[in-house]
Formats: C-alpha cells, sequence, structure tokens
C-alpha cells in the first residue's frame, strides 16, 4: 500500500542480454593490466575490513584533485555520479520547485525526480539534438531551481551551447554540468567556472567511463562552501574502503595506462564514425563521447539481429525524438570491426 506509487513506475532500465560483445554500457573496453591488477590486490589485501573507511575521504579527495588539477576543497565523492545527482535532486532549491533538463537525456535526473515527486520541467532538444534558446526559455520560466546539462549528452553523444548553459545559470537556477564524458571530448570543459563562487554552476564527473564502472565514484566539483554543504548531506562512508583504495592506485600509478586506453577510444571513434558514414542506409550522428548514435530503418528487428550475432547495443527507440535510433559503445578496435562488418551484413 505504502509503495503503491511505485507499481507504475518509469525505473532506469538497462540491457543485461548476454552477448560476447558488449557495446551498450559505455563503459571503458579495456580492462586493467595485470600490473596494475597486482598493485590493486596488494592494497585491497590490506584494508581492514572490520573498519569504516575514513568519511572526511581527505586522501582520496587529494588524489581525485590533482588529477582533475583542482583544490581538494573543491571536491567531494559518491557511490556513482548516480548517487550525486539523487542528493543534488534532494537537496538544492525548494523541492516543490522543478529539476529541468533536456530530452533526451541520461534517465537517472527523471528518476531521482520521480522518486521523490519533485516536478520536472523536460524541454526539447532541436533537431542537431542542441539546445534551444526559444525551449530552454520556455523551461526556465516555469521556475525550476535545478538544471542538469550532460554535456556530451547521453544518448547523443554531442556537447551544448557553453553559452547556453551559462544563460540558464545566470536565471538564478543551480546549474550541474555532468561531464561524464568529457574525457572523449576536445570541448571545453566547465571545470573553471565550477570552481567559482556565486555563479550557480558545479560540475560531476564520474570513474566509470574511464576504466572503473565496477568501483562506482563518481565527483563533484564546486566552490568550497557548496562542497561543504554536500559533504555535510551526504552519506558519511558512501564510498567504499576498496572504491577509495582502487582509485588511488589507478589514478596516480596507472594514470598514463588510463589516458592511453582514452586516446585508443577517441582514434577508434572516428574510425567508426567514418566507415559507417559509407553506408546509406544508416544515419551516423557526430559524438564527443565514448559511443555514437546510430539512426537505422528498424531500430527493434538490427537491435535484435545483432544480439543473434553476439552484439549487445543499446536501443533508443523508445525514448522521445529517438525513433529507429541504437547508441553504440566504443569497443576494443577488433569488437568494433565485429560490430560494423556484421551491420553492414544486415543493413
Ligand atoms: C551523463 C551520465 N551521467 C552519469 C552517469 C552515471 O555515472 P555513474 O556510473 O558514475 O553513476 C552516466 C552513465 O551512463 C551518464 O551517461
Amino acid at each position: 500500500m505504502f509503495l503503491d506509487r511505485f507499481k507504475s513506475f518509469k525505473e532506469y532500465k538497462t540491457e543485461t542480454t548476454p552477448c560476447k560483445i558488449k557495446l551498450s554500457s559505455n563503459e571503458l573496453p579495456f580492462e586493467l593490466s595485470e600490473d596494475l591488477k597486482e598493485k590493486i590486490a596488494k592494497a585491497v589485501s590490506k584494508i581492514p575490513f572490520e573498519r569504516y573507511p575514513d568519511p572526511t575521504y581527505n586522501q582520496l579527495k587529494e588524489i581525485l584533485a590533482n588529477f582533475y588539477g583542482v583544490s581538494p576543497e573543491n571536491i567531494t565523492v559518491g557511490n556513482g555520479s548516480d548517487e550525486l545527482i539523487d542528493i543534488l535532486i534532494k537537496a538544492v532549491g525548494d523541492l516543490k520547485n522543478p529539476v529541468m533538463y533536456p530530452v533526451p537525456t541520461f534517465p537517472m535526473y527523471q528518476v531521482s525526480a520521480d522518486i521523490i515527486n519533485r516536478p520536472k520541467v523536460e524541454f526539447f532538444l532541436d533537431e542537431n539534438f542542441q539546445l534551444d534558446k526559444e525551449k530552454l526559455d520556455e523551461a526556465i520560466s516555469k521556475n525550476p531551481h535545478l538544471a542538469f546539462f550532460a554535456s556530451p549528452n547521453n544518448p547523443t553523444g554531442n556537447s551544448f551551447n557553453k553559452e547556453l548553459i551559462k544563460y540558464t545559470a545566470s536565471k538564478n537556477i543551480f546549474t550541474v554540468v555532468d561531464e561524464a564524458y568529457i574525457n572523449f571530448s576536445n570541448k571545453e570543459s566547465f571545470l573553471k567556472e565550477a570552481l567559482e563562487p556565486d555563479n550557480n554552476i558545479v560540475v560531476i564527473r564520474t570513474l566509470s567511463k574511464i576504466g572503473l564502472a565496477s568501483i562506482r565514484l563518481g565527483v563533484l566539483i564546486a566552490d568550497k562552501e557548496t562542497v561543504k554543504i554536500i559533504d555535510k548531506i551526504r552519506p558519511p562512508f558512501n564510498v567504499t574502503y576498496p572504491t577509495a583504495e582502487i582509485a588511488k592506485i589507478v589514478l596516480t600509478e596507472g594514470r598514463k595506462e588510463i589516458e592511453e586506453k582514452i586516446n585508443i577510444v577517441k582514434e577508434e571513434r572516428d574510425r567508426i564514425i567514418g566507415e559507417l558514414k559509407e553506408i546509406k542506409s544508416i544515419k551516423v550522428y557526430p559524438s564527443d563521447a565514448n559511443f555514437y548514435l546510430i539512426k537505422v530503418e528498424n531500430a527493434n528487428e538490427i537491435h535484435k539481429k545483432l544480439i543473434e550475432k553476439g552484439i549487445l547495443t543499446r536501443n533508443m527507440s523508445h525514448l522521445p525524438n529517438m525513433e529507429n535510433c541504437l547508441r553504440v559503445s566504443v569497443g576494443k578496435p577488433e569488437e568494433n570491426d565485429v560490430f560494423i562488418k556484421a551491420l553492414k551484413e544486415i543493413v
């Protein structure tokens, strides 16, 4: 009875069909090196498992700060950026005032708002998946206190107009720039803006897209006062001890390795997009991320046929303005070759 309102709840859905080649969740396709895994195993074996982790996460924050080129006081951490999104939706502004975000975008903004019945203002992107000033103004007129912009955006892959994001923040709206995919983009980040006090802009990042999706570590970067408050309200031990230890090793000793892999993904993305452009019956959209969006003639059928060939992609057809679209993560070079060959055979 108490949970009845969730019976028809629009939950977060993911692809779970087991497939040999998984191009559905925008993870980094490469494993950590054996050398790094050995270092991690050693560090993890020394964890006092019976103890809670350090609730300040000061050591972890220092390493993250160094990785992102900011101060530790500008950083707080979450159990994935999903948790940070959830905390912000529960905490920022008056909960009677809506959360705004463009559609299509990352579904967790909607999910977290719906759990607490917070009103939402969803507004459409234009035909190139870019922010549209008129629609943005209409959304702003509904008096939202919080805005989310995933840039590069998931599932479209493009980055948003920076000036229009700043414009939103200038309207006295707490503006979150979700930079989950920024490592794959050559566009400017909002890090500098996030450090300034009183401009209503914060950034969230994640380690999930750069090789560590398993450990669930999200990062909020903001001015010191905002960080202090989020630190006060996040659950005290929200990041596990093993997560913190693994992140510390990978972001220091494994940094070069991670950066090399990111570069391979960027090169592969550009190569694949070039090759897919040659196929007449599909449209491939430009991407600043570690995935790309394609529009095909019959997405449901092609998605199914790809699964039969052992390749899992994400079918986006059910989302608004995403008719017949599939989202495909960049895989290892050999996986990308198999995907392109399979797609050509099917279409
Ligand atoms: C735009 C965006 N933000 C956040 C996330 C979630 O990241 P995390 O794994 O850190 O919870 C994703 C995951 O796909 C994403 O696409």
